[in-house]
């Protein structure tokens, strides 16, 4: 019954989850960037909130539209106004989800996990990173698995929260990694001892968002 209530992956939703994970992304912005500066080439942060403003800018151009034609106008935008790996994989991410079928019909809770999950489906070819390469692939791809869980589930409120922590644990756990994908590969052992900055970005988008959902 809430389930129907709520708006799961409207373009209104889009538009309203882009301006909160906007505002979280800005308050941790330091955070991220000494983050990107210790492994990273330190620009991790300026594409995430760039990213961010070019979606929100959207508003007037994408609001009255079909759910697939905004995410495809959202992800052309990502990807050709954001630079690094950043711009490609979240680009690819809103590319593979205006592709789904029946985007005409309301999405349910159930869709928008199939469509979240064929997103980082599509991110994880595009990158070729798996768990355990201190990407943000490892907090996206548990995410995915465990929605792939949920998305049966009608009990989705208590879902979101255990998303929330497995996206938490996931991100602290790209500490002690070594990397083999990215810049931060060049550093070897050095690499060790700091969070992945995309790890803590996806991190903090997804704590928004799905703490929005549960709160609606
Ligand atoms: N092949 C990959 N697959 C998935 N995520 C990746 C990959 N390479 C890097 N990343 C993620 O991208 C983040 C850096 O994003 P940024 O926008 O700064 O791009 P970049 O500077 O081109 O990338 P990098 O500094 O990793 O070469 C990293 O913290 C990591 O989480
Ligand atoms: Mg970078």
């Amino acid at each position: 019954m809430i389930k129907k209530e709520i708006e799961f992956m409207s373009v209104s939703f889009l538009i309203s989850q882009a301006k909160s994970v906007q505002k979280v992304i800005d308050e941790n912005s330091a955070e991220i960037e000494i983050l990107d500066q210790k492994i990273g080439d330190g620009d991790h942060i300026f594409n995430i909130q760039r990213g961010l403003k070019l979606v929100v800018e959207l508003e007037d151009a994408i609001k009255d539209l079909p759910l697939a034609k905004a995410l495809n106008m959202i992800a052309m935008k990502v990807l050709s106004g954001i630079g690094g790996s950043s711009g490609a994989l979240f680009g690819t991410f809103f590319m593979t989800m205006a592709k789904s079928s029946d985007l005409d019909k309301d999405v349910d809770f159930n869709k928008a996990c199939e469509m979240i999950i064929s997103g980082i489906k599509a991110m994880k070819e595009r990158g070729k990173a798996d768990v355990g390469e201190k990407t943000m692939m490892d907090v996206l791809l548990p995410v995915s698995e465990k929605l792939n869980e949920l998305k049966n589930e009608s009990e989705f409120k208590t879902g979101l929260n255990e998303v929330i922590k497995i996206a938490e644990e996931r991100m602290l756990s790209t500490k002690d990694m070594l990397a083999t994908k990215g810049r931060a590969s060049f550093l070897g052992e050095r690499a060790k001892g700091h969070i992945d900055p995309g790890a803590r970005s996806s991190q903090l988008i997804i704590d928004t968002i799905c703490k929005s959902v549960i709160n609606n």
